[in-house]
C-alpha cells in the first residue's frame, strides 16, 4: 500500500521578517515537514541561513525539520545543525568522505541524507544508498528558489525507485525545486515521496489548497 506523500514546505520562501507567523501558517496548512535550505555563498552562489535560525525554526514548530545543505565541507558544521535536525541531508558533490559523515549524522541521532545535483550522474550515489534514509533527488540546480522543474531529473527518480524495490533499501526519495501543482503529479508517478515546495506554497493564495493539490 502507497504510503501518503510528505510534503515539506521549503522556509527559502518565507517573509523571514514574521518567522513564526510563517511556521504558525504552513503548520495550520497542513505542511507535514519543514525544509531549511542552508547555502554558503560556495557550494551554491547563494547564502541563505545557518544554525541558529534552524533553532530558531525548532522554537516554533514540533514538525520535522528536513535540513538541506548545500555548503562545502559539511562535516565541519555538523555538530551545529544536528541537535535541532529531524533530518541532515549533504550534496554528493560537497562530501570529501560520503559515508563516514552519513554515519556521523545518524551516530548525533539524525536520520541521513545524501543530495544530487541534476548534471551529478545517478551512479555517484548508488555505493551509498544503503546507508541513508532520504536521498534528495534535485529537479533544479540548487541555489534559488522559484526556478523551473527539469523534467529529465525523473530518470533518476525512476531509477532509485527501482532500486528501493528490487534492493529492498529502505531510503526514502525527494524531490527539491520547482515542485508545483503542475509538476508534482509527474514528480510522484515517477516514485517521489516527499515533495519539497517553497515559492508553491508559502506564495499561494491558499496554502492549505496548494498543500492538498501536491499530495494529489
Ligand atoms: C533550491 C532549494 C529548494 C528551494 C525550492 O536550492 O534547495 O529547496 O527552496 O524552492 P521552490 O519550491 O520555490 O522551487
Ligand atoms: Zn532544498
Amino acid at each position: 500500500m502507497n504510503t501518503p506523500t510528505i510534503v515539506a514546505s521549503s522556509i527559502l520562501a518565507i517573509d523571514f521578517s514574521d518567522l513564526r507567523g510563517e511556521i504558525a501558517r504552513a503548520t495550520a496548512a497542513g505542511t507535514d515537514w519543514f525544509h531549511l535550505d542552508i547555502m554558503d555563498g560556495h557550494f551554491v552562489d547563494n547564502i541563505s541561513f545557518g544554525p541558529a535560525l534552524v533553532a530558531a525554526v525548532r522554537q516554533c514548530t514540533d514538525l520535522p525539520l528536513d535540513v538541506h545543505l548545500m555548503i562545502e565541507n559539511p562535516d565541519h558544521y555538523l555538530e551545529r545543525f544536528i541537535p535541532n535536525a529531524s533530518s541532515l541531508t549533504v550534496h554528493v558533490e560537497a562530501a570529501p568522505d560520503v559515508s563516514r559523515t552519513l554515519a556521523a549524522i545518524r551516530e548525533g541521532g539524525c536520520k541521513a541524507g545524501l543530495a544530487c545535483n541534476p548534471a551529478t550522474p545517478f551512479r555517484d550515489v548508488v555505493p551509498f544508498l544503503d546507508q541513508i534514509d532520504l536521498l534528495l533527488l534535485m529537479t533544479v540546480h540548487p541555489g534559488f528558489g522559484g526556478q523551473k522543474f527539469r523534467l529529465e531529473t525523473m530518470e533518476k527518480v525512476q531509477a532509485a525507485a527501482a532500486l528501493q524495490k528490487d534492493r529492498g533499501w529502505k531510503f526514502q526519495i525527494e524531490v527539491d525545486g520547482g515542485i508545483n501543482a503542475g509538476t508534482a503529479g509527474t514528480a510522484r508517478q515517477n516514485g517521489a515521496e516527499i515533495l519539497v515546495a517553497g515559492t508553491a506554497l508559502f506564495g499561494a493564495a491558499d496554502m492549505a489548497a496548494a498543500i492538498r493539490e501536491l499530495r494529489g
